[in-house]
């Protein structure tokens, strides 16, 4: 039977891609499943958490009834959602794959396909920033709230992860940060398991070797326990 350990709390996990429109038919967006979100979601609700899910689009991970769920399509309607939650959230999960830009729509705008003989000769896209999720609500943390983010690298070896782990903590204000490779076939987008550089701030850091992501799940669960 699984430990009871995260009764009373109430945790919210981000999963998945955002996918960022450009003209009626065509986006933006990146190969994320919400496994690792889903695997999060799962753990946490097996141990006794509340759990809210925000959930990008095609993520047709596993979720039980008991995980309440929420579907947003882009980066902007993943932020209001996750906004919304926050105040009354003890943890913040933040595995989602958000895109940090958005195409900025053609002058044709208004949701139609645009055609390719409306392009101009030498045609380019313009993007726009979009907010970042993570690092918006954990500047605005009460006291006792816990922030997990992760860090999507493309790195050579494991060992130059750690100081990338360590470098987004500080930047997003994290309480503990999971950098994974997303470059290895054992790890990252789509993939059953998870190799990772995992900080905390207060200066704890290992390097996990691949295993599965319920496996990951766990441990970062009981990790965010014990900050
Ligand atoms: O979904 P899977 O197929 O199982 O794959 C899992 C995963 C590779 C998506 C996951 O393990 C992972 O790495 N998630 C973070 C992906 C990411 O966007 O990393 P990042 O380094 O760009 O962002 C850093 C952190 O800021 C992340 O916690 C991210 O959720 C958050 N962020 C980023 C940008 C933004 N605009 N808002 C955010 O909240």
């Amino acid at each position: 039977l699984a430990p009871q350990d995260m009764a009373g709390l109430r945790v919210m996990v981000t999963l998945g891609p955002t996918r960022e429109a450009w003209d009626g038919v065509r986006f933006w967006s990146n190969p994320s499943s919400g496994l690792m979100g889903a695997a999060l979601a799962v753990c946490a609700w097996l141990r006794g958490a509340e759990v809210a899910a925000v959930c990008g689009p095609g993520v047709t991970a596993f979720l039980p009834r008991g995980v309440r769920r929420l579907d947003v399509t882009g980066a902007r309607e993943m932020h209001e959602a996750a906004r919304s939650l926050w105040p009354d959230m003890d943890m913040g999960m933040f595995t989602a794959a958000v895109a940090d830009f958005s195409p900025d729509p053609p002058e044709c705008g208004c949701g139609r396909k645009f055609k390719k003989s409306e392009a101009p000769e030498g045609f380019s896209l313009k993007f726009s920033p979009n907010p970042d999720i993570l690092q918006s609500l954990a500047a605005v943390c009460r006291p006792g709230q816990k922030v997990l983010g992760f860090a999507a690298e493309t790195t050579p070896d494991m060992d130059a992860l750690l100081p990338l782990a360590r470098a987004k903590l500080a930047r997003k204000k994290a309480d503990l940060l999971a950098a994974n490779r997303v470059n290895a076939p054992d790890s990252g987008f789509g993939a059953p398991t998870n190799s990772m550089a995992v900080a905390d701030a207060h200066g704890r850091e290992e390097i996990w070797p691949s295993q599965s992501k319920a496996d990951v799940a766990w441990e970062l669960c009981s990790w965010l326990l014990r900050i």
